[in-house]
């Protein structure tokens, strides 16, 4: 299955998971649960918005960073540019946070409500340049059902 039919066949999922469920906790767990055991990556997970920081929410993946300012890193730059950003090589990125020394790729994806952003999904690899713009695209719409 190529990476595009991966994603095709895991939105039915999500959207069955998050259809009727008002709990946003309980949405991003399973969703994070499902896109980690669908492709394996190495972090799988999300920050929410709390007044001027994200605070650590549902993952899959090693212990993480709990609070990251706004503009820091890839996780408050994509906050604070209500923005996907797609990072092949995580040391090129200027103020890159690293929670773990064995992420080299990242895919960060704002979840907005209203237009604003209140949370970040999260998705750290330990291989360069694991995402692109398939992976962009079809996380957006991933973070957009869940809202
Ligand atoms: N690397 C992220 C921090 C979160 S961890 O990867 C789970 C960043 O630079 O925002």
């Amino acid at each position: 299955m190529t990476k595009k039919e991966r994603y095709e066949s895991l939105l039915p999922q999500v959207k069955a998971l998050c259809e009727g469920e008002e709990d946003m906790i309980a949405k991003m767990a399973n969703v994070a649960a499902l896109l980690h055991g669908e492709f394996g990556f190495w972090w799988t997970g999300f920050y929410r918005v709390s007044g001027n920081e994200l605070i650590l929410g549902p993952f899959q993946g090693p212990i993480a960073c709990v609070h990251i300012a706004y503009g820091r890193g890839v996780c408050g730059s994509a906050w604070k540019e209500a923005r996907t950003f797609v990072v092949p090589d995580v040391e090129q990125f200027p103020g890159h946070i690293a929670c773990s020394a064995a992420s080299r790729s990242e895919v960060v994806v704002p979840m907005k409500k209203d237009g604003a952003v209140t949370a970040v999904l999260d998705i750290d690899s330990e291989h360069l340049a694991t995402f692109d713009d398939v992976d962009a695209r079809y996380l957006e719409e991933v973070v957009s059902c869940m809202v």
